[in-house]
């Protein structure tokens, strides 16, 4: 009797082997599926990119094409102006002037080195971001910069546009 009952048993077993795995194999799916629902926590802000160490930018003007900003470097000051026209979208060249001139800037003195030009519709930006010809409707956008707290790297909010009398002195 106890011979009838092993392929039976054996039956029974691959049966339930067979079952657990296709079990198994759903819940996974399911798990996986589930997951793709919630998204990715992140403690950091989307809009913060972090640049480089300060040291990395030369005195003057560093144009980073991946973030379309214009980093602006003055002994230990920086300041960043959005390269993205106001009119349409398109990235603003920088061109250096002849005789860099200090204004001031929103109560602060800056000394503009560059003019930005606009290649798509020909608007055309002062150094400090102010349009002043062509259908630009606006000044060129300043974000905030600051220095990251866990290894000292200069980093940009784009999503936090700041007066043109912002400045980071880095010390
Ligand atoms: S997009 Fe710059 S002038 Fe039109």
């Amino acid at each position: 009797m106890s011979h009838d009952h092993k392929p039976t048993d054996r039956r029974d077993f691959l049966l339930t082997l067979g079952a657990g795995a296709g079990v198994a194999a759903i819940t996974v799916q399911a798990a996986a599926s589930l997951r793709s629902l919630v998204p990715n926590v992140s403690y950091d802000s989307p809009t913060t990119v972090k640049l480089g160490p300060p040291s990395d930018f030369p005195d003057g003007l560093k144009f980073l094409p991946d973030e379309r900003v214009l980093v602006f470097r003055e002994g230990n000051t920086f300041h960043a102006i959005s390269a993205v026209c106001t009119h349409l979208g398109c990235t603003v060249r920088a061109e250096a002037l002849p005789n860099p001139q200090t204004t001031e800037a929103g109560g602060a003195a800056l000394r503009l080195t560059h003019r930005f030009l606009c290649p798509c519709h020909g608007s055309e930006y002062k150094g400090d971001g102010t349009n002043v010809a062509g259908p630009a409707p606006k000044p060129l956008a300043w974000f905030r910069l600051l220095l990251a707290p866990d290894d000292g790297q200069l980093v940009i909010d784009l999503a936090d546009e700041v007066g043109r009398d912002f400045r980071l002195t880095v010390g």
